[in-house]
């Protein structure tokens, strides 16, 4: 696809980008505040980051805000990102439903307040129609607990005789996956410096490119973000090939 950024016109836009949102915690310390107003910050950064993909055309966009692992933290810590989770909902899903952004929801609604399965539903209910861009917001998730449900899924499908085991390819556990009919992470961007995934989209970043910045989530811009797919643009996949 040929898109363009800024005064330039190159190809090569990603069509699927994923970010690992890190660093609420660091940024809050640094300025002596509870953890909590880091994640508030951050919170307030995804929009211009969902702008900047409608404006370039980046059709699907993942992000991670709650993974299963974080349930480890304090009990205060989480349950003020399941209340600010709410509000970002309120304050967000109908203004960018509007301009044509379809939520989905990666991971697993079980062990989730009963107030955020209403958004849920609410989500599944009002979502939007025009699907510019999807917004796959992973909360809950856990990239291995994902490729379990897959094969769990696909072994009952043994079990009815549907498929045989030997005929099982890519493409089937693919369909059991959360992001089912999406394509792969182009590129996968982490915030806060830490060099690893962090169980976030195991199976399908496969051959992602990887970019990683020191800049803590709520310093995040949509600038930085577009700097981000500039740099992504020079690169050269090889997927395996000379
Ligand atoms: C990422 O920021 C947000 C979540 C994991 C919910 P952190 O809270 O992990 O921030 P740091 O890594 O401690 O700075
Ligand atoms: C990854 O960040 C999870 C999210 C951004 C939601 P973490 O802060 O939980 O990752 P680790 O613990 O440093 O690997
Ligand atoms: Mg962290």
């Amino acid at each position: 696809m040929r898109q363009k950024i800024g005064d330039e016109i190159v190809k090569n836009v990603p069509q699927h980008v994923a970010i690992i949102m890190d660093g609420n915690g660091r940024w809050a310390k640094k300025r002596g505040l509870p953890r909590i107003e880091g994640h508030r910050a951050g919170a307030g950064r995804v929009r211009d980051v969902v702008e900047k993909c409608l404006e370039l055309g980046i059709k699907y966009l993942s992000i991670y805000a709650f993974s299963k692992e974080n349930w480890k933290r304090p009990k205060n810590e989480v349950s003020g990102i399941m209340k600010l989770s709410e509000v970002f909902f309120r304050k967000e899903f109908k203004k960018l439903v509007k301009k044509g952004v379809y939520f989905v929801h990666l991971g697993d609604r079980n062990g989730l307040p009963g107030f955020l399965i209403k958004i849920l539903d609410n989500i599944k209910k009002n979502n939007a129609e025009e699907r510019k861009m999807y917004l796959n917001i992973a909360f809950n998730y856990s990239g291995r607990n994902e490729i379990v449900k897959a094969f769990k899924s696909l072994s009952e499908l043994v079990q009815k005789g549907e498929i045989v085991p030997s005929d099982i390819t890519e493409t089937d556990i693919d369909r059991f996956l959360y992001t089912a009919g999406m394509p792969d992470p182009d590129l996968l961007i982490r915030t806060g410096g830490e060099m690893r995934v962090s169980n976030f989209l195991l199976w399908q970043i496969a051959y992602s490119e990887l970019w990683i910045t020191e800049v803590l989530w709520p310093d995040f811009s949509g600038q930085l973000f577009q700097n981000a797919i500039e740099d992504y643009m020079k690169r050269e996949r090889r997927f395996g090939n000379v």
